[in-house]
């Protein structure tokens, strides 16, 4: 597939890796729409995240979860911030790699739990058990997918919001993509 077209962006990463904040940055700057796959998710269902998990289960989740990325995957020129387990299924890690330029933001479970606000709206992340101890599994579990899946890295620790958009923008001129 001729990646140099116009097509999505996807940004992918743990919880708190700043997905939603720059995607959003990133899409007033290239004048693309923006699109969050958790709240296409929360609008079809009807329900929040937390009620998802807790009245549906992850199971059911997981597959609603695929089936926006399926129908995001079918129009291009998005900005697509996804969940942070999106990367989890084959499936999806095959969408991401052959339907846009993909963007994992990396972050160190350090500077991720420094991030996260809101750990209400996060099931992952209930439960007894220390934040960081929680964010250093997950990450563990899900860094191959994530370095496997993109197309670029950006090492987020170190940057600002504004800093981060500025670094893919980089990236896609680098590599010659006409975003
Ligand atoms: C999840 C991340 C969340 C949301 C859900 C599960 C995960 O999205 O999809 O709570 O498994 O990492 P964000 O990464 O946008 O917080």
């Amino acid at each position: 597939m001729d990646k140099s077209i116009k097509q999505n962006i996807y940004l992918i990463g743990m919880m708190g890796s700043w997905k939603s904040t720059t995607g959003k940055l990133l899409a007033e700057r290239l004048e693309r729409q923006f699109v969050d796959t958790d709240n296409l998710l929360t609008e079809k269902m009807k329900m929040s995240i937390p009620q998802i998990f807790k009245y549906l289960g992850e199971e059911r989740f997981r597959r609603e979860e695929a089936l926006c990325l399926q129908s995001v995957s079918e129009e291009k020129d998005k900005v697509v911030a996804t969940g942070g387990g999106i990367v989890l299924t084959e499936e999806n890690r095959r969408l991401l790699r052959t339907r846009g330029h993909t963007f994992f933001l990396k972050a160190s479970p350090g500077t991720l739990a420094g991030r996260i606000r809101n750990i209400a709206n996060r099931p992952k992340l209930h439960g007894p058990g220390d934040l960081l101890d929680k964010l250093r599994k997950l990450t563990a579990d899900r860094l191959e997918y994530y370095t496997g899946t993109a197309d670029f890295i950006v090492d987020t620790d170190a940057l600002t919001t504004d800093e981060v958009v500025d670094a893919v923008l980089e990236k896609l001129e680098e590599a010659h993509v006409n975003a």
